[in-house]
């Protein structure tokens, strides 16, 4: 089943509760939250205090995207706000083995993310140590961008790396994913979809899952 993980940056923050909630009812699988710096991304969203309060008020999977130019610097921070997954950008980190093994030694699943300009060369030799691969298909920093059509090669690839490895490793798409092109994501190898605009601001958010979770992968 192709998973539905929510953006809480598409969120309306005046509301976080009933918006947890509402995402809890849709019958969401996980959360996505953005941690950016204003370094690695032109923009600042939250920190490990939201990530907690979503851990409250939800028992769902918790999928950290960190977008920071010094990530291994709050891995514990956001492992102890309740993250079940950590995810950083190849683009900081080339060697990127020992801060997954980190991770993974913290007690969470680790991830690594590119965007939509880097090739995926960069990340398959790591995909043996991840749990996560997290394709950007906008370049990170803001919610409510345009789908960059080119990411598709790099699932593509990558779906081929991991099933002929047989690798344990899920492949999640994120930014400007919606019910228009959530089929083609899915048959371009995605496991997980990441929907901020998307899913907050659709008429209906069960059936939006609901169609998530019925597609079928060609
Ligand atoms: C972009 C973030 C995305 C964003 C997705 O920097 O990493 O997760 O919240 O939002 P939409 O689905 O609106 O593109
Ligand atoms: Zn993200």
């Amino acid at each position: 089943m192709i998973k539905i993980a929510p953006s809480v940056l598409g969120a309306d923050f005046s509301k976080l509760g009933e918006e947890i909630q509402s995402v809890d009812n849709a019958g969401a699988d996980w959360y996505h939250l953005d941690i950016m710096d204003g370094h690695f991304v032109p923009n600042i969203s939250f920190g490990p205090a939201v990530v907690k309060t979503v851990d409250k008020l939800s028992k769902k999977y918790l999928d950290v995207h960190l977008m920071l130019s010094e990530p291994e610097k709050y891995f514990e921070a956001f492992v102890k706000a309740g993250a079940d997954a950590v995810t950083f950008h190849i683009e900081v980190h080339r060697n990127p083995t020992k801060h997954l093994q980190n991770l993974k030694n913290m007690g969470v699943h680790a991830g690594l993310s590119l965007n939509p300009d880097a090739k995926a060369e960069m990340v398959l030799p790591y995909l043996k140590d991840c749990n996560l691969l997290l394709v950007m298909s906008v370049f990170p920093g803001f919610g409510g961008q345009s789908f960059i059509e080119s990411a598709m090669d790099t699932v593509a690839e990558a779906r081929e790396y991991i099933d002929k490895h047989k690798l344990d490793c899920l492949i999640s798409v994120d930014g400007g994913v919606g019910p228009d092109n959530a089929q083609r994501v899915a048959d371009a190898g995605a496991d997980v979809l990441v929907m901020g605009s998307a899913f907050f601001k659709a008429a209906d958010r069960t059936k939006l899952v609901e169609q998530v979770h019925n597609i079928k992968r060609k």
